[in-house]
């Protein structure tokens, strides 16, 4: 059955091979090399999803009928070949430079691959040559260029490398449009494109083109566009380039260019868009840039070092619509008449010194002339104000809002809630007080709201739930109070909650374990209570957890070890209890655990060794035991993690460790640490500076290593022991504060201490006498010396 399955399909194979052999013969007698040229692009195209040359290209018809061929209506030549956005793969044939007549060759918008022929290079009648985005690669450097014809040249968004020919402009006299970009041509810009006299676009942006720009540009006078951005470009902006006398867009952005800007380039009246962001670019602004640049629409001179203030005659720039000086030095007042750029879309002036005048910053209040902004970018500028209420009356078509860092004081006004088109407000990092309005409800399209680091207090209201598109929630760092609304899990489209660092209290809502979608959950350093739902399995694709310096209490919830995108746990600084769940072995992405500070205790899981990207664990100070794993990751770690878990052993590298089966480690050469230990029985930790400065019996133990780490068992060595002074360790540790405190262990407590030679010790004052604590003095003492810093 196979078999004549198999048969059959080659018969019909060979048939059809048959039949195209004799299709081909019979139009062999009048073919055209037009037709030849073009049969040999259709052989050299291996993919044609739109079956364009299998359909149509057929050579029975005339190749004027053929789907992108244009002819001469009288010559019968092809004049144009325009296959442009087809979806082809295949590689360019030599052939096609045998079209005599070509005038356009637009192959754009495909999957084209390979160099292009050098035949193409000498089509004399050709004027328009596009192959942009397709997947051509190789160097141009050894083509001749010789097209009398050629107007413009499109090879952007390829992959063509190497340097750009020194005689491109050779044999192209004609040529105006030049457009290389987003390739990966480095080297210089050849200064013998001036010799493409007629050039009136020349586009290389985004290549690795390296050097100084060629000053002969300048003389390249019918030049429109220069579009440099994106480059490796070095030394200073010729002046030369400022004698443009038609020059409309110039834009050097992200590249290292140096220098003053030359006077030239501010005075150009013809200009319409300057971009010189993202270089190191210096001096200030012509007093009257509205007379320099009377045309400019798009200014961005964003990250340089310029200077001075912005010149008032701005605002007689009327055509401007975008206009950055984000990240410079510029000083003094915005300019109360800022608002009658009337056509202005886009501010970005974040990042400088700027001031207002008032302080109810009355530029603001200007720009509510404004009638098409959409973005108004203020941030980090020493403002010093507060928010008027004609904020309000700022133009509805307002998406952006950014005045974090501002030093804005007062309360955030109410009427900002009638910017209902706003997708991100950000007023943190200011001083502001007071709450959040209940009227945000009304900002329906917000997707970002950040508040963090001000002073708002009172709880969040409930309003703020109905904010359906919230992606990013961030208000830490305030004085928050009450309990997380539970219609916070009505924020289904939060991605980032940030609302550590207040004083909100009561148990987490059972809700906020719907936000499924949510990546960065934070909400640490609050008064929280309670236990942790299992649910909190349910964040399922979440990055970031932190949940530390709360008072969460109960179990761990095994559930967490099905997040398997979880990259960061912190829960430190709780009252969790109970064992480190076997599951946290399915936390395969795993790389920062921090457990510290809690009542933890069982063993810690073997499987743990399966975490193949922790980087950082911290199980310190809970109550685990047994023996330490050794696999995986613990095989880097240091006994730093595991500090103050006493009845823990087998700590990494250490050779003296109780654990039965663990041997003696080659001892550490680098250890800088010396450590000291404090008795003091039986005390509570409160009394003991008191007891201890009446001189009671404490006693001093050190188990000390000299600097020089010569000695290779400081601990034994009798010339390593030195004594120190209560007062000495009071001075050493601030008084014992609670700066200094590592932690708190079952046994006592752990200090860093810094002594009058500068050398960092850490101390324990035990609190009181046990047994094991004296057992286990010798490995704290290691574990101790193996903390860096
Ligand atoms: C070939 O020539 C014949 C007569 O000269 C003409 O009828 C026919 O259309 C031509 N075929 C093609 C494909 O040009
Ligand atoms: C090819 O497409 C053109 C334009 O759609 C059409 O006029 C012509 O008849 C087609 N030829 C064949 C062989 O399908
Ligand atoms: C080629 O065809 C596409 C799609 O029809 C068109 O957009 C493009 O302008 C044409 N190219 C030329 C150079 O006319
Ligand atoms: C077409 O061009 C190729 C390579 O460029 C050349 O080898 C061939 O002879 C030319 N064919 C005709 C018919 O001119
Ligand atoms: C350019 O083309 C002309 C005309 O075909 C030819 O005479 C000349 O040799 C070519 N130049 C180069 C450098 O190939
Ligand atoms: C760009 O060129 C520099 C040297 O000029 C080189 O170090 C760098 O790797 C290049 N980058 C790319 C993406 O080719
Ligand atoms: C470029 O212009 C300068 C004058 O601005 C002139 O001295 C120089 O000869 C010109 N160079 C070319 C290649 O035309
Ligand atoms: C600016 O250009 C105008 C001509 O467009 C010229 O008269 C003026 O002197 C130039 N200013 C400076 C400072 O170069
Ligand atoms: C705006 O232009 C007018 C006319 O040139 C001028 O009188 C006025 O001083 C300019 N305004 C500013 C703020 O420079
Ligand atoms: C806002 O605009 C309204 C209507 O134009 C006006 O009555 C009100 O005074 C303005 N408010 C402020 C603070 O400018
Ligand atoms: C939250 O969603 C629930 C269920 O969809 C709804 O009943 C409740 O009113 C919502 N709460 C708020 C504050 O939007
Ligand atoms: C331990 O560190 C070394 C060197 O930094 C690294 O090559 C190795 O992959 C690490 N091993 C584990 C299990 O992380």
């Amino acid at each position: 059955m196979e078999r004549t399955h198999s048969l059959s399909m080659t018969t019909r194979s060979l048939v059809h091979c048959l039949l195209l052999s004799l299709a081909i013969a019979a139009a062999a007698s009048n073919i055209t090399t037009d037709q030849q040229s073009l049969l040999a692009l259709k052989a050299h195209i291996s993919y044609d999803p739109t079956n364009l040359f299998a359909k149509n290209w057929t050579s029975s018809t005339s190749v004027c009928s053929w789907i992108g061929i244009t002819c001469g209506v009288n010559s019968h030549k092809v004049i144009v070949l325009n296959i442009s956005g087809f979806n082809l793969q295949g590689t360019i044939p030599p052939q096609l430079g045998n079209l005599s007549s070509l005038e356009t060759l637009d192959l754009s918008h495909n999957k084209l691959s390979g160099n292009i022929p050098s035949s193409i290079f000498n089509m004399h009648t050709l004027k328009l040559l596009d192959f942009r985005d397709n997947q051509l690669f190789g160097s141009l450097s050894s083509f001749i260029f010789n097209m009398s014809s050629m107007l413009g040249i499109d090879l952007s968004i390829n992959r063509f490398s190497g340097e750009l020919p020194a005689n491109i402009c050779k044999n192209l006299p004609n040529l105006k449009k030049l457009l290389l970009g987003r390739n990966m041509f480095h080297g210089k810009i050849p200064s013998t494109l001036s010799k493409c006299k007629q050039l009136e676009g020349l586009y290389l942006r985004f290549n690795n083109l390296s050097g100084a720009i060629p000053k002969e540009i300048g003389n390249l006078t019918k030049l429109k566009d220069i579009i440099l951005n994106d480059n490796e470009l070095r030394g200073e902006i010729p002046q030369e380039m400022g004698n443009l006398p038609y020059l409309v867009r110039l834009t050097l952005a992200t590249n290292n260019l140096v220098g003053v800007v030359p006077f030239t380039i501010f005075n150009m009246s013809t200009l319409k868009k300057l971009s010189l962001l993202e270089n190191t670019l210096w001096g200030s602004l012509p007093s009257r840039i509205d007379l320099s640049l009377p045309n400019v629409e798009f200014l961005n001179l964003g990250t340089n070092r310029f200077s001075g203030n912005i010149p008032s005659s701005i605002t007689n720039a009327s055509k401007l619509t975008v206009f950055q000086l984000r990240g410079n030095s510029f000083s003094g007042f915005i300019p109360n008449t800022i608002g009658n750029l009337r056509n202005l879309e886009f501010l970005n002036i974040a990042d400088n010194y700027l001031t207002s005048s008032t302080p109810e910053l009355s530029f603001l209040s200007s720009l509510t002339n404004c009638q098409k902004i959409r973005v108004l970018i203020l941030a980090g500028n020493p403002l010093d104000g507060i928010l008027p209420s004609s904020i309000g009356n700022l133009s509805i078509s307002l998406e952006r809002f950014q005045m974090f860092n501002c030093r804005i004081s007062g309360k955030i006004p109410q009427v900002i809630s009638n910017l209902s088109n706003l997708l991100l407000l950000d007023l943190g990092g200011n001083k502001l007080t007071g709450s959040i309005p209940v009227t945000f409800s009304r900002l329906l399209n917000l997707q970002g709201l950040g508040l963090a680091f001000n002073k708002l207090a009172r709880s969040i209201p409930d309003e703020i739930c109905h904010l359906a598109k919230l992606d990013k929630l961030i208000l830490h760092g305030n004085k928050f109070s009450g309990a997380i609304p539970s219609c916070s899990g009505n924020l289904t489209s939060l991605r980032a909650l940030y609302l550590g660092s207040n004083r909100f209290t009561s148990a987490l809502p059972s809700t906020i374990w719907n936000l499924k979608d949510i990546l960065f959950f934070d909400v640490s350093s609050n008064s929280l209570d309670g236990p942790l739902s299992l649910d909190i399995g349910n964040l399922k694709v979440v990055i970031e957890l932190n949940l530390s310096r709360n008072n969460l209490s109960g179990d761990i919830p095994i559930t967490i070890g099905g997040l398997k995108n979880l990259q960061k746990l912190f829960l430190a600084n709780n009252r969790l209890e109970g064992p480190i769940p076997e599951s946290f072995s399915g936390l395969s992405s795993l790389e920062i655990l921090d457990l510290s500070k809690n009542k933890i205790y069982g063993v810690i899981p073997t499987s743990l060794e399966k975490l193949l990207y922790l980087k950082k664990l911290n199980l310190s100070f809970n109550k685990l035991e047994g023996e330490i794993p050794r696999g995986g990751p613990f095989a880097n770690l240091t006994a730093k993690s595991f500090l103050g878990n006493e009845l823990l052993c087998g700590l990494p590298d250490l050779h003296n460790s109780p654990c039965k089966l663990n041997k003696p480690k080659t001892h550490h050469k680098s250890r800088k640490m010396m450590l000291l230990l404090v008795i003091a029985l039986p005390l509570s930790t409160a009394a003991l500076i008191i007891v201890v400065t009446l001189t009671l019996k404490w006693k001093l133990i050190r188990c000390w290593k000299s600097r020089t780490g010569s000695s290779n068992d400081g601990i034994n060595s009798p010339q390593a022991i030195r004594r120190f002074s209560y007062h000495e360790l009071l001075q050493a540790t601030d008084r014992f504060r609670k700066n200094n405190l590592l932690g708190i262990g079952s046994f006592g407590s752990v200090y860093v201490a810094r002594l009058q030679d500068g050398m960092e010790v850490a101390v324990k004052v035990f609190h009181q006498r046990y047994e094991r604590a004296l057992k286990s003095f010798q490995d704290e003492c290691e574990v101790m010396k193996r903390i860096r810093h």
